[in-house]
């Protein structure tokens, strides 16, 4: 896979990250760590915002957020105007986000998922495209609420 990922979490997401980070680069794939960095408390809509910026503009095709439960990170990154960020917490949900939604933002949740079903999760989805067709035309509705 030649796709640009970026990934991002907080600090309640800083171990789930650093795991998928190596999961994801042992699969040859390169990925942009946006932080967080450390383990010191901080403010996830600030990370949210930067994946979520990145992705939109195009300069990264895919993002991964990361918090204690993945709501926070994905409530910030759909504020971004051509963000469709989804919580996941099954594989069924991480294939229907990509093929129905083009889900453009994965976010997880480090005190829901464990670190197997996560791994699970990101690779199903990262290796999910969208069908497009009918699905093409609500995702653009959704686009221009
Ligand atoms: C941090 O304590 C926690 O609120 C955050 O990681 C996230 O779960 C918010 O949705």
């Amino acid at each position: 896979m030649d796709k640009k990922i970026i990934i991002g979490s907080d600090h309640a997401g800083f171990n789930l990250k650093n795991k998928l980070i190596d999961f994801i680069k042992n699969k040859g794939i390169k990925i942009f760590d946006a932080g967080t960095y450390t383990t010191e408390s901080c403010d996830y809509p600030l990370i949210a915002k930067e994946v979520a910026q990145k992705v939109a503009s195009n300069e990264y095709e895919m993002g991964l957020l990361i918090c204690g439960t993945g709501i926070g990170m994905s409530i910030a990154a759909n504020k971004v105007k051509g963000i469709r960020a989804a919580v996941v917490s099954d594989t069924c949900s991480a294939r229907m986000s990509r093929l129905h939604n083009n889900a453009n933002i994965l976010c997880l949740g480090e005190r829901i998922v464990g670190e197997q079903l996560a791994k699970d999760i990101t690779e199903t989805w990262l290796n999910t495209d969208f069908l497009g067709d009918r699905h093409s035309r609500r995702v653009e509705m959704i686009e221009d609420l």
